[in-house]
């Protein structure tokens, strides 16, 4: 393989590194970690306990199949060997390198060659007799695949030397974490450990592809864009196997009405790209009078705050309509904010603030990620975990072009279902 970890200098860290793979071994407390994507919550994927400790952990029922981690390709060809061919497995313990070479299905040797390791997964058939606990694959006779990047990741399962059953390290219904401090605040008390790697890289969860099927899906909008995935040889037709915006309601919905996932407690409205605008009357009506109203911006191209004319400098699209499409969302949304909250320092906005409106009883905290779609990505889960910890009643969020590619397509993926009440574009 082209990627090692050697923990042969013992220093404090490489310590607390092995006390950590120890547990995640022998207890049936899941262990916290960094990826380049978010922040997993490992447990030994071959015992039941400790996979069941992931869901009381996360309080979450244990209806999902969960995405299970390897440090190496050996050590994933070593699961693969085992009771998928009963003579190699019982005599031979696992299979020979030639015959294992053929145990991942050869549609996945492209992708794993461009991007393993790194913030893809891949669906792979579950041999019978598998050492995977049940709980890992809700059944199904597949499981999720992936060897992340990070090196705390890649060093914790290497010495472990288990497969590492992985959700996301939040409480269920929460915001994925990209920091240390998100599993902290969410699980304190419920886990033991937490390896700290400073916040992750990437901020959306891996991609997800199925290429059993044909053509290939993918069933997870990540880290790897599907412009990427078809670029590798086999993968040229694939298809998007998740709800695009497309297919999605566009209704506003009442709050509760639908299964909450990455929502901080606030609840989250989606300002989004071709959809109609809310008037300012029907935000009233949802969130009463005497709010604190949390931001999040993308500014994907500047506004001014007074006049709402708009710098439409960096809008590039060579489809006149889209074109429109843009210039009215970004419009719309820089109306909406305009009538909440009148300032008159417009470098302000520029910050995290408070803003107190003369003529009224509105608060705004706004936090603006700025217009680079790998930083929206790597910042909008933090940014909805920060405005809950300024108490903000709602968050409104302005959502960015699903066409401008799949990291934006991954972090819309991610926003829809967060968002309450979707509104507006
Ligand atoms: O980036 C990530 O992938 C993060 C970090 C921690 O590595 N992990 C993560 O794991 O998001 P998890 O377990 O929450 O992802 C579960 C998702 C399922 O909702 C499903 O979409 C897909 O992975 N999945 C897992 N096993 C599957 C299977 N057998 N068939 C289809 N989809 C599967
Ligand atoms: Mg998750």
């Amino acid at each position: 393989d082209s990627f090692s970890v050697s923990l042969d200098e013992l220093t404090p860290d490489t310590a607390n590194l092995l006390k950590a793979a120890e547990q995640l071994k022998n207890s049936d407390i899941p262990v916290a970690f960094p990826t380049e994507t978010v922040y997993g919550l490992g447990a030994d994927a071959t015992r039941s306990a400790a996979v069941n400790g992931i869901y009381k952990a996360k309080q979450r029922p244990s209806d999902n199949p969960l995405i299970v981690h390897f440090a190496s390709l050996e050590q994933l060809r070593k699961l693969l060997s085992h009771g998928s061919d009963p003579m190699h497995s019982h005599l031979n313990g696992h299979a020979t390198d030639g015959r294992s070479e053929e145990l991942i299905p050869k549609i996945y040797h492209p992708l794993i060659s461009r991007f393993w390791p790194g913030p893809l997964t891949i669906i792979l058939p579950n041999p019978t007799d598998s050492l995977l606990a049940p709980e890992v694959t809700a059944g199904l006779g597949t499981f999720g695949a992936r060897i992340p990047r990070n090196i705390l990741a890649l060093a914790l399962i290497k010495q472990a030397d288990v497969p590492v059953a992985a959700p996301s390290a939040n409480a269920s219904t929460k915001p994925s974490p990209t920091a240390a401090e998100h599993v902290a605040y969410d699980l304190d008390g419920r886990i033991e450990t937490i390896i700290d790697g400073g916040p992750c890289d990437v901020g959306v969860e891996s991609t997800v592809v199925d290429g059993l099927s044909n053509p290939p899906l993918v069933l997870r909008p990540g880290g790897v864009s599907i412009e990427q995935l078809r670029s590798c040889s086999g993968w040229e037709a694939t298809e998007i196997g998740y709800k695009n915006a497309a297919e999605q309601g566009s209704q506003p919905k009442a709050p509760g009405m639908k299964y909450r996932h990455y929502s901080p407690k606030a609840p989250v409205i989606l300002y989004e790209i071709g959809k109609s605008a809310p008037t300012l009357t029907e935000l009233r009506d949802y969130l009463g009078p005497q709010r604190k109203l949390g931001v999040i911006t993308t500014k994907r191209w500047r506004v001014d705050p007074i006049s709402t004319e708009i710098n439409d400098q960096t809008i590039t699209s060579p489809d006149k309509k889209r074109y429109s499409e843009l210039i009215n969302h970004k419009r719309g949304f820089a109306g909406m904010l305009q009538s909440m909250h009148q300032t008159s320092d417009p470098g302000a906005a520029m910050q995290v603030h408070q803003v107190q409106r003369t003529h009224s009883t509105w608060q705004l905290a706004e936090i603006p990620l700025g217009s680079d779609i790998a930083n929206i990505a790597r910042g909008i889960f933090a940014a909805l975990r920060e405005l809950d910890r300024e108490q903000v009643d709602a968050i409104f969020v302005e959502g960015i072009d699903d066409l401008e590619g799949d990291t934006a397509a991954a972090v819309m993926n991610r926003l829809r279902k967060a968002a309450q009440l979707k509104v507006a574009g």
